[in-house]
């Protein structure tokens, strides 16, 4: 049995379904806190029924494709979650059609994703360097799962 996770915190943006409850489920199996941030809120809600048997889970609601939604939810994070030792970006959509069948409004929508993605992942990194205990930070890309540490130090 790992222990390293216990009384760690986590954040899982897009852990209402798939890869992020996934995680959200085995985290807090090993005794981790977690944190899911959704978009819809009767998915929150039942996701959030379904973990709490694993352990300390709560759920915030923002779209991270929303540019206030997104300010909100950094905000949130800086006040509320300044302690978060695993960051899971797991929030995206997979659109069901062929490349060259993307519209304009498919890309932004993969695009607006991403750019909320980018700045509340800014926000845990910038909490992780100001506590100088370092983190992890786990990106999903459509190819892979990218896994960064980030190092005990500022700058
Ligand atoms: N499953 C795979 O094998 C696989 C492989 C490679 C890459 N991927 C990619 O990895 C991502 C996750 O895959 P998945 O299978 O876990 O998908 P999923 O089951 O559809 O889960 C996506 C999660 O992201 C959340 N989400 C979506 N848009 C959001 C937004 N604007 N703001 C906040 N949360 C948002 C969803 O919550 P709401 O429903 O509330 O929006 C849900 O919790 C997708 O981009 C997918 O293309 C998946």
């Amino acid at each position: 049995m790992y222990t390293e996770f216990q009384h760690r915190q986590a954040l899982i943006i897009g852990g209402s379904s798939g890869i992020g409850q996934a995680v959200a489920e085995t985290l807090l199996n090993y005794g981790a806190s977690v944190t899911v941030v959704v978009r819809n809120f009767d998915k929150l809600q039942a996701a959030l029924s379904h973990l709490k048997q694993f352990g300390k889970v709560q759920g915030w609601q923002a779209d991270i494709s929303d540019r206030q939604e997104t300010l909100h939810l950094i905000e949130r994070i800086a006040n509320e979650l300044p302690n978060v030792h695993y960051l899971v970006n797991s929030a995206g959509v997979f659109l069901p059609k062929t490349f060259l069948d993307h519209s304009e409004a498919d890309c932004d929508r993969y695009l607006n994703i991403n750019h909320g993605t980018f700045f509340a992942t800014q926000q845990v990194v910038r909490n992780m360097a100001q506590r100088e205990q370092g983190g992890l930070v786990v990106q999903k890309s459509p190819e892979r799962v990218v896994v960064k540490g980030v190092p005990n130090e500022t700058g």
